[in-house]
This record gives C-alpha cells, structure tokens and sequence, in this order.
C-alpha cells in the first residue's frame, strides 16, 4: 500500500478536491484505494455525498483508541473506501497533545489495513499541527497542492520546511511526490508564479505538467456529494486528475 498524504497548511488549495478526484481516477485505474480524512471539517464524507454530522463511527474513535480502522472503513464507490471523519476530530486533538507517541496514533492504526490497499490518500487539514504530523508521519510520499498565487508560492517553501523537519524527527523516508498546480487561471501573475514555482524547485522536487484549471464544476460537484469525474466527466481539468492518477500509478510500489 502506497500512503499519500495530500498535504498543505493553506486554506483552500483544492487538497480534498484533488484527495477525491485523484482518489477516484485511481480506482477507476482498476486499483484499490482508501481514502482517509485527517480534517475535522469531514470534507471528504461530505464531498462523496455522506453526511459527516450524521457518522457513528469516525476517524477520531480509531486515534482515540475506541475502534479499529475497519470498524470505521465505508465503501463509497467500487474499489474506493473511506475512512471519514467530522467535527469530534477536533478534540481528539486537544486530547492527543497530552499522549505518548502522540504522532504515531495514525501510522499504527494505519499498518492493520496494509494488505487491502493499492493506495491510500490522506487529506489532511489547513494547519502543521498534530493532526497534520500524524499524516506525515504514516505516509511515505507527500502530494502538495498549489494555486497559483504568490502567498501559495510561500506556503509551498514553508511546507517543504516542514517535510524536512519530519524527515529529521519522524519519518526518514518521507518522499515528496510533487506538487500539483490547482485553481490555475489565465493571468499573466499565474504564469508568473507557475514558472518561477517551476524554476525554484527544478531538480528538487518534481511539479505536475497538467495544470487543474480554475472551474465552477468543482463546487458544484462537492455540493452535490459527487465526484467530479462523475459530475463532468469530459472536462479537461477533470482530464488533468485522470493524469495526474496515471502519472502516480506508474510510479513503482514502495
Ligand atoms: N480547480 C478548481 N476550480 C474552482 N474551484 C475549485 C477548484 N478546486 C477546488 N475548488 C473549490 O474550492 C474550494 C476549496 O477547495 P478544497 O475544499 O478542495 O480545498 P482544501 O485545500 O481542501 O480546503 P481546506 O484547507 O479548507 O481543507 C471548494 O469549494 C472547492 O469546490
Ligand atoms: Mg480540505
């Protein structure tokens, strides 16, 4: 099992836009993926058309030590799992403050679903805090998303940080996948940020060539609890997540 976390502390950037969208691609790609929330917003329930507020079980019960990882799994599409959260996550973070091996609560429970997955994609929350650490710290690659604009630009470079400092502390063997430019407009400062994005991190690290454009059908889609690959099939930023999948799925098993 490939463990992805979709990181970045930036609001906003597409992370759990692109831990559907990429999560979908790659089941359609006829491999099995687990999908897990770390953001107590329970985006991800709430984008493949489950009601977070509504969950007996969630991801907080398996950090808490109250459940197993399976106990909480649903089946959301065919060779597509989740494992949701929704607001109780948030006070599972304060309570994980005051735990030993605090940041390990994830990876561990995360070692007992090993076998039934090609890949799993973790979202994670705007935030560096504890609940981002655990994510990091189960995951062998990291997938950042960008918009192109010049604060987004900043966030990458402080992530980057961060992902040293894991590497350091925690998680020697954490790789960054790349970097995906998201919410991507026609602007001339666009252009700008992504090639100099492009120019800095040349040799470093890689950035995707597909480009997800800035479109409408993305809310729509997540407020209709759909995927976009199911809300608008043939758009070309949706083409884009197709390749990005394509793209990760060549790349050999760790
Ligand atoms: N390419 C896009 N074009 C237009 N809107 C988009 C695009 N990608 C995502 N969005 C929309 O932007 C908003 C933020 O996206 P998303 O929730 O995926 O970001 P996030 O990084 O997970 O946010 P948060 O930091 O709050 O978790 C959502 O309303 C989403 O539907
Ligand atoms: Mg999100």
């Amino acid at each position: 099992m490939r463990k992805i976390a979709i990181a970045n502390q930036k609001g906003g950037v597409a992370k759990t836009t692109t831990t559907i969208n990429v999560g979908h691609a790659l089941a359609e790609l006829g491999k099995r993926v687990l999908l897990v929330d770390m953001d107590p917003q329970g985006h991800l329930a709430e984008g493949l058309g489950l009601i977070a507020g509504d969950l007996e079980n969630e991801i907080s019960a398996v950090l808490d030590g109250r459940a197993t990882l399976s106990e909480i799994i649903v089946n959301v599409r065919p060779n597509l799992d989740l494992a949701p959260s929704n607001i109780r996550l948030s006070t599972v973070e304060v309570k994980l403050f005051l735990k030993a091996r605090r940041e390990d609560k994830l990876k561990t429970a995360m070692k007992t679903v090993e076998d039934r997955y090609d890949f799993a994609l973790i979202d994670c929350p705007p935030s560096l805090g504890i609940l981002t650490v655990n994510a990091l710290s189960a995951a062998d690659e990291v997938l950042i998303p960008m918009t192109t604009d010049f604060y987004s630009m900043l966030g990458v470079d402080l992530l980057l940080q961060s992902v040293e400092e894991m590497r350091s502390e925690l998680n020697p063997n954490l790789k960054v996948l790349g970097v995906i430019p998201t919410r991507g407009t026609r602007t001339v400062n666009a252009r700008e940020v992504l090639n100099h994005t492009r120019r800095e991190l040349e040799g470093r690290v890689r950035v995707f060539d597909s480009i997800v454009k800035e479109t409408v059908r993305f809310r729509e889609a997540a407020s209709l609890g759909k995927t976009a690959l199911e809300h608008a099939p043939s758009l070309p930023s949706v083409e884009a997540y197709r390749e990005i999948a394509r793209e990760i799925a060549k790349e050999p098993l760790k």
